[in-house]
């Protein structure tokens, strides 16, 4: 049983492999939304992350009320998994 910092984040005891994926700091600068530019990235991304093998759990934070970010997310497949610190941040996962 994996118990560390971390383990609030990752929620590490559902975790099977040693490593996971974890998609952050992703931003695209707000006059250069809605062109497609964010998905090419968050595919790219996916991508490199697909080359570990040891990795199967991928998971992204959003600041709870960043509805437009939520939404992106679950359009690409990632659902809401938990909630961390008093609700601020929604972990969604893959
Ligand atoms: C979420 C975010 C990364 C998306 O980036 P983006 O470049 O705007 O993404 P895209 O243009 O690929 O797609 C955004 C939406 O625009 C739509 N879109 C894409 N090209 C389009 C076009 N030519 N015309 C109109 N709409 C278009 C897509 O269908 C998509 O809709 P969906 O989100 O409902 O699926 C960006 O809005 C962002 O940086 N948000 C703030 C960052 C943030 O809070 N990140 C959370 C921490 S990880």
């Amino acid at each position: 049983m994996h118990t560390n910092d971390f383990a609030t984040f990752f929620d590490l005891n559902s975790v099977r492999k040693d490593n996971v994926g974890c998609l952050s700091q992703f931003y695209i600068k707000d006059n250069y939304r809605q062109y497609g530019i964010g998905s090419v990235l968050f595919n790219m991304s996916i991508e490199w992350l697909r080359q570990f093998k040891d990795v199967e759990d991928y998971f992204i934070y959003v600041s709870n009320g960043n509805a437009d970010a939520l939404e992106f997310y679950t359009r690409k497949g990632f659902a809401v998994s938990h909630d961390i610190l008093d609700g601020f941040i929604i972990v969604l996962r893959k």
